[in-house]
């Protein structure tokens, strides 16, 4: 089994938001798809480890926002590379407040946004996925080209953070080929 073979899967980059007006919290995902049409339903799958699954687990409810192509690293590290459990990541970060689940949507970098109520919960392990209805959505900018992991990856030499579904470990690759 080539582990690699999970790098040919393509996938979008967002960030994903909970809470309230008092406290809430966000990070970056690739791990958002949607899953039906009629109603509207998109997953997501949140590490354990994130502090904002606490927050989607209290609120049951959740903002995608989806990055755009020429987003500042500032957002990438806040929202992707640090834990809100040591410092507030909506300081200096436009965002508004879903009108129907009163979550957090993050506008800086990002093009639209969704906002969603948990409608199921499974525990994978590492992650849990979570289904959720979308409630409310809006386009901020049609000018604005989605983010690619792929470009994420190739163009702006991003690395995926270790608690992403999508992260490859090369020593378990390389443990694997060897027996
Ligand atoms: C490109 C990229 C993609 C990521 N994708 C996911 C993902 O799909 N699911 C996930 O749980 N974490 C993902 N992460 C990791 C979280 O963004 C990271 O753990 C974040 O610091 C958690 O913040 P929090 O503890 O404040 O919630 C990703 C990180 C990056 C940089």
């Amino acid at each position: 089994m080539d582990i690699n073979t999970f790098s040919k899967l393509t996938y979008g980059v967002y960030i994903v938001g909970s809470g309230d007006k008092d406290k809430k919290n966000a990070f970056i995902a690739t791990a958002v798809f949607q899953v039906t049409a009629i109603p509207e339903k998109i997953a997501i799958a949140s590490n354990k480890d994130n502090y904002t699954t606490e927050f989607i687990q209290d609120k049951k409810a959740f903002s995608i926002s989806v990055l755009k192509q020429n987003y500042t690293p500032l957002t990438m590290g806040n929202f992707g590379f640090r834990s809100g459990r040591s410092f507030n990541k909506f300081e200096k970060c436009n965002y508004i407040l879903g009108e129907k689940t009163g979550v957090p949507i993050v506008l800086d970098d990002t093009m639209s946004w969704f906002e969603c109520t948990v409608e199921q919960e499974m525990d994978l392990g590492t992650h849990i996925l979570f289904v959720g209805k979308v409630v409310d959505c809006a386009i901020i900018s049609e000018e604005e080209t989605p983010l690619t992991y792929q470009y994420y990856h190739e163009v702006k030499k991003g690395v995926t953070h270790k608690n992403a579904p999508s992260y490859i470990d090369v020593n378990k690759n390389i443990s694997k080929n060897k027996n």
